[in-house]
């Protein structure tokens, strides 16, 4: 879904923003010299909102733009503000992201005020470096919700399947995004046809997550490909749902199981053994309703591990699933290491998961897993 039509006024400073940015070196490319950092930092998830008051209120008329301020005081990043009932930028979040040039090669904030955006989302992938960032004052108020599901079908008449049904895509690298919720409204029950629904999409490599919400059912998040930080976010669902063959870190999250009956949390897709991927929980809360797996084989070099996790009464003894494919169960990683809980109880397990060492569980536990030496300052 594209942006709605925006108010006369807010064209007006949609041009100003656009003018904004293309004076300011946003528009140019590598051989200009002008490159934004290769990496991530706090300060691309942070606005400085009170700077942002004053100023707005210094360049402003005294109206109801009191928010409008393009430009971050503290770093010089560009912050493009959304705002439901006009008074930012943009009143919805695809219009910001529009408003972003092609070929993007510095850090742009999305500044989102707290409001229920019903929307689709997508962040190309020719617009890297960009930052949703939500009110730190009110999580969990800023919200952006859709409703489809793999079963809906174009205009044409063919489904759109489960990977077009994410509320937000996001194909770009050096994606962040911090205190915003993203849901997906449509409840699965197992054994439903075409219900899969996913809130997030990352295709992208080299993102972070902090303090994101991802609401769904079945298929909530697809972590699909690329190396990915998840810090202290909050990810809800109960079929398969935090799914992909993404290389990411989970760390400090809390995982909740809204399954009424049976689910599972992950479903990796490592199909190949000579491929650098896999999902490494560490320090997370696995808690919530149903009797639901850690993980299921949805490739055949599935890897998946938790540690230092606190789980819940909420996971099936078994503990894991080889997607019916005993081939599989030779070929898998799915670890545990250092959990505690009810849930973490080994003893009815599946013999060919593994209570994994110290030694083997080191390189599943840090920044290293995902090299985050190369793209995260934090
Ligand atoms: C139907 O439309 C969608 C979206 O435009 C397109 O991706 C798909 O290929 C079309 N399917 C057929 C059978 O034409
Ligand atoms: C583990 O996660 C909790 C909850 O987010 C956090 O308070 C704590 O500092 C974390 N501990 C470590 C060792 O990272
Ligand atoms: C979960 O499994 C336990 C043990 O098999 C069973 O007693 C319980 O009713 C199940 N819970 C749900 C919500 O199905
Ligand atoms: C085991 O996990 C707990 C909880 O996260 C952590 O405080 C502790 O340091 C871990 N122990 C080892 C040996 O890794």
């Amino acid at each position: 879904m594209k942006a709605k039509a925006f108010t006369p006024s807010v064209s007006f400073l949609c041009f100003w923003v656009l003018l904004g940015l293309g004076t300011s070196g946003l528009l140019q490319n590598d051989d200009i010299g002008i490159e934004s950092a290769r990496y991530i930092s706090w300060e691309d998830l942070s606005v400085a909102e009170d700077v942002r008051r004053e100023r707005s209120l210094k360049h402003g008329n005294g109206d109801s733009r009191e928010y409008l301020a393009p430009s971050n005081a503290e770093d010089g990043s560009r912050v493009i503000v959304v705002e439901k009932n006009g008074r930012g930028d943009s009143v919805t979040v695809q219009g910001a992201v529009d408003m972003v040039p092609d070929s993007n090669s510095q850090r742009v904030k999305i500044y989102i005020l707290p409001g229920i955006y019903r929307e689709k989302v997508n962040v190309p992938i020719t617009k890297p470096y960009i930052s949703f960032i939500g009110s730190q004052k009110y999580v969990g108020k800023t919200v952006i919700s859709w409703s489809d599901k793999a079963s809906d079908r174009y205009s044409n008449g063919s489904e759109i399947g489960t990977y077009r049904t994410a509320t937000v895509t996001v194909d770009s690298d050096f994606f962040c995004a911090t205190a915003i919720t993203i849901q997906n409204t449509v409840v699965a029950v197992p054994g439903d046809q075409g219900n899969q629904a996913a809130a997030l999409r990352i295709k992208g490599d080299k993102a972070m997550l902090y303090s994101v919400r991802i609401l769904g059912s079945q298929d909530t998040l697809d972590d699909e490909s690329g190396s990915h930080y998840f810090l202290k976010c909050y990810i809800e669902g109960n079929v398969d749902f935090i799914f992909g063959n993404a290389k990411s870190l989970y760390r400090d999250c809390y995982i909740r199981s809204n399954a009424k009956r049976f689910g599972s949390i992950a479903a990796h897709h490592r199909d190949r053994e000579n491929e650098d991927t896999g999902f490494s929980f560490v320090n997370c809360t696995i808690s919530g309703t149903g009797n639901v797996t850690l993980g299921r084989a949805w490739g055949n070099y599935a890897r998946i591990v938790y540690s230092n996790s606190y789980i819940a009464d909420v996971i099936t003894p078994a503990g894991w699933d080889d997607w019916s494919d005993p081939a599989r169960d030779s070929e898998v990683l799915f670890g545990e290491y250092n959990c505690t809980g009810k849930g973490a109880d080994r003893t009815g397990r599946v013999p060919w998961s593994k209570s994994l060492t110290q030694d083997e569980a080191k390189p599943f536990l840090g920044m290293e897993f995902i090299s985050g030496d190369q793209w995260l300052r934090l």
